[in-house]
C-alpha cells in the first residue's frame, strides 16, 4: 500500500487531497495543528480508509521522528500561514511557519527516505502584479507580500535537498483555488465569501471596480495535479491554473445566477496593494504532468454552493 504524509491535511485543499488519496488506496498520515483546519473535514476519509492524524505544528522538531516512523513514499506539504495580511503584520511569524516549517518537513522527508516532496506553492503571490498574462513559470518572481516571499524562499531549499539527499520534489504554484470546504472567514477565498454572503441574503462587497482578475481553479482538479506530481516528480516548479482570467464582477455574476438570488454588491474603496491581474499559464503542467483543469467555472461553483447548502441543512 502506498504511504503519504499530508501536512495541513485538515484544511481546505489538504482534506480534499486526503479524500483523493484514500480513494486511490493510500495509507495517510495527516500532520496539522488545527489552527484553521478541522477534524470534521476528515470525517468521511477516516470512515473510508486508513487515515492517522497527529495534531502538531510543522515547525516542531518532533515531526521528524513522526514522519520517520511512518516511512512515507511521498510527503505532501500544504500546512502554511496563508493569510497575506497577517504576513504583512507579522513577517517573522509567517517566515517561521512557511520557511522554517518547510525546512523541518524537508528534514523529516529525507530522514524517512521518502522518494518525493510535493509542495503547495502559490503562483499568484510569487509573480505579483504583471502584464505577462497568462504568466509562464519563467516569468520574474516579484512577490508583493511576505507570504509570497516565504513561498519563494522555501522553494530555494528544494534543489539543495535534491542534489545532496536525492529527494525528488515538485513545487506546484496554485492559482486561486476554490471548492467545497473553503473557509469563508479565511482571506483567500473570494468564491467562498461571495457564496456565504448570498446564501445568507447579505450584499457581497467588491473592493475597487471589480475588474481585477483571477484564475479560479477547482479544488478537485488541483488535488489531481498533486497526485500526478507525487507519481511523476521531476524536481521543478509547475503552475497549476486554468489559463483563463475571470474578473471579480464576472465571478459574482456566475455565483448570483447559480444561487438564484439577485442581490446587488456593495462597491467599496480598492484595497491598498491589491493585485490587478493574476492568471497562470498551464502549458507546462500539460506537458510534464499530463494535467489540465477540466472543471468549468459554472460547474465548480454549483458544486461549491451545494456543499455550502448541505452545511446549512
Ligand atoms: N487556497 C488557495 O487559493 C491557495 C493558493 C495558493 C497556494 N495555496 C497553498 O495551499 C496550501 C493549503 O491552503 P488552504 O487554502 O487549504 O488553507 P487552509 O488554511 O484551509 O489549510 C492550511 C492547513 O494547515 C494547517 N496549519 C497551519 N499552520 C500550521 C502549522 N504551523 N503546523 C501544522 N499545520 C498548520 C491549518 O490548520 C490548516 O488545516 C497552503 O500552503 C497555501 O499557501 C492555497
Amino acid at each position: 500500500m502506498p504511504r503519504a504524509v499530508v501536512t495541513g491535511g485538515a484544511g481546505f485543499i489538504g482534506s480534499n487531497l486526503v479524500d483523493r488519496l484514500v480513494d486511490d488506496g493510500t495509507d495517510v498520515l495527516v500532520l496539522d495543528d488545527l489552527s484553521s483546519g478541522s477534524l470534521g473535514n476528515l470525517r468521511d476519509a477516516r470512515s473510508r480508509g486508513s487515515v492517522k492524524i497527529h495534531q502538531i505544528d510543522v515547525s516542531d522538531n518532533d515531526v521528524v521522528g513522526l514522519v520517520r516512523d511512518f516511512r512515507p513514499d511521498t510527503v505532501f506539504h500544504l500546512a502554511a500561514q496563508i493569510d497575506v495580511r497577517r504576513s504583512v503584520a507579522d513577517p517573522a511569524y509567517d517566515a517561521r511557519i512557511n520557511v522554517l516549517g518547510t525546512v523541518n518537513m524537508l528534514e523529516a522527508a529525507r530522514h524517512s527516505d521518502a522518494e518525493r516532496f510535493v509542495f503547495a506553492s502559490s503562483g499568484g503571490a510569487q509573480f505579483g502584479d504583471t502584464f505577462n498574462i497568462p504568466t509562464p513559470e519563467t516569468a520574474e518572481r516579484k512577490p508583493s507580500s511576505p507570504y509570497g516571499v516565504s513561498k519563494y524562499v522555501a522553494e530555494q531549499y528544494f534543489s539543495y535537498y535534491q542534489a545532496m539527499h536525492g529527494l525528488d520534489f515538485m513545487s506546484l504554484g496554485f492559482a486561486n483555488v476554490y471548492g467545497p470546504r473553503q473557509d469563508p472567514n479565511g482571506e483567500a477565498g473570494v468564491v467562498a465569501i461571495f457564496i456565504e454572503s448570498l446564501l445568507a441574503g447579505r450584499n457581497p462587497t467588491i473592493y475597487g471596480d471589480g475588474l481585477q482578475t483571477r484564475d479560479f481553479v477547482f479544488v478537485e482538479d488541483v488535488t489531481d495535479a498533486m497526485v500526478r506530481a507525487g507519481r511523476i516528480g521531476g524536481s521543478r516548479y509547475v503552475n497549476v491554473g486554468t489559463g483563463r482570467e475571470t474578473s471579480v464582477l464576472k465571478l459574482l455574476e456566475v455565483i448570483v445566477e447559480a444561487v438564484g438570488a439577485d442581490i446587488a454588491p456593495i462597491m467599496a474603496a480598492p484595497r491598498k496593494g491589491e493585485q490587478m491581474r493574476s492568471c497562470l499559464d498551464p502549458s507546462l503542467a500539460r506537458k510534464v504532468l499530463g494535467w489540465e483543469a477540466w472543471t468549468p467555472l459554472a460547474d465548480g461553483i454549483e458544486q461549491t454552493i451545494a456543499w455550502f447548502r448541505s452545511r446549512e441543512g
